[in-house]
């Protein structure tokens, strides 16, 4: 039988062991998948546990990303770009890490938004942090030109040097007027988060074939995709495809079979969240 898991510390909060074993199921396939609690001084000891063959491979999670990408032996161009592992698996006797974040977020506009890269144009990212070197892979993977923009503005400089001349940086001040050029506007912000603050924008200005799109997604509907909704002509999706979509590759590799992402999924995911946020 096929061993999975997901670590973090803490991990009670994960989706992700309803996510794999609802695929389990569904597929009828004979593996397991479970939440396991790490702190980042016993990432080691588990990853030997992948290595003596206990585990086909898992999930990594906050805050164990970062310690995560020293402890492979080869990491794929995601992990290696975005500087962070979510993925691990075996492949003979080399332990791999991977990142699926930005794979996620790409295909779940690719299924929500379909034509949402053609042609390039510009994106506006909102926000510097962790999520957001995921995103702007994807984005400049798919040939937008990207305007981002952080309250610190530091960070977005540090990802503009790292991802190079497609990545501009306006200052936070000043992210309003982006609005106005954006094919498409992310927001990888924790503003909007249940229990934090919304951001601060309006957006009539953008254009009418924009698509707007959150990380977050609890609540699931943020008061950023509300705002975007009651202008009934863009094209808004939610941040839980991605958590869903991000799930594919790995499920893969450990359990051979390519799951899909399906609305029986989805609502399992939702009543859960509603459940926690009623
Ligand atoms: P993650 O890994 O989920 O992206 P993170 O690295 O903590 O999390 O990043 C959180 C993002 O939300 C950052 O861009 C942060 O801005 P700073 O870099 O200035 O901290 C942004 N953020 C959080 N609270 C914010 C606030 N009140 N106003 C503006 N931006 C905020």
């Amino acid at each position: 039988m096929s061993k999975a898991f997901v670590c973090g510390y803490p991990i009670s909060h994960s989706r992700s062991p309803l996510i794999h074993r609802f695929w389990l199921r569904k597929y009828g396939l004979d593996g397991a998948y479970d939440p396991l609690s790490v702190p980042p001084d016993e990432l080691h000891a588990l990853v030997s546990r992948i290595r003596a063959g206990e585990f086909a491979g898992g999930n990594v999670t906050i805050p164990l990303k970062e310690e995560a990408f020293t402890e492979v032996d080869r990491r794929d161009e995601a992990a290696d770009t975005i500087g962070a592992v979510n993925t691990l698996w075996r492949d003979g006797v080399t332990l791999w890490g991977g990142n699926t974040d930005a794979y996620g977020f790409a295909a779940n506009l690719d299924a929500e938004a379909p034509g949402w890269a053609t042609g390039g144009g510009t994106a506006v990212v909102l926000g510097a942090g962790g999520a957001s070197r995921a995103v702007l892979h994807a984005l400049v993977e798919r040939g937008f030109d990207v305007s981002l923009t952080n309250r610190t503005e530091e960070r977005a400089e540090g990802l503009a040097a790292h991802f190079g001349p497609r990545v501009h940086v306006t200052p936070w001040e000043e992210r309003q007027h982006l609005l106005q050029h954006a094919k498409l506007l992310v927001n990888t912000t924790s503003l909007g988060m249940t229990g934090k603050e919304s951001l601060d924008l309006d957006l009539s200005t953008l254009p009418s074939y924009a698509v707007v799109t959150d990380i977050v997604y609890v609540p699931l509907e943020t008061p950023l995709l509300k705002a975007a909704k009651a202008r009934s002509d863009l094209q808004v999706v939610d941040g839980l495809g991605m958590l869903l979509h991000q799930a594919v590759p790995g499920f893969e590799r450990w359990f051979g079979v390519r799951p899909e992402v399906t609305p029986e999924l989805r609502a399992l995911i939702v009543d859960d969240i509603l459940k926690a946020h009623p």
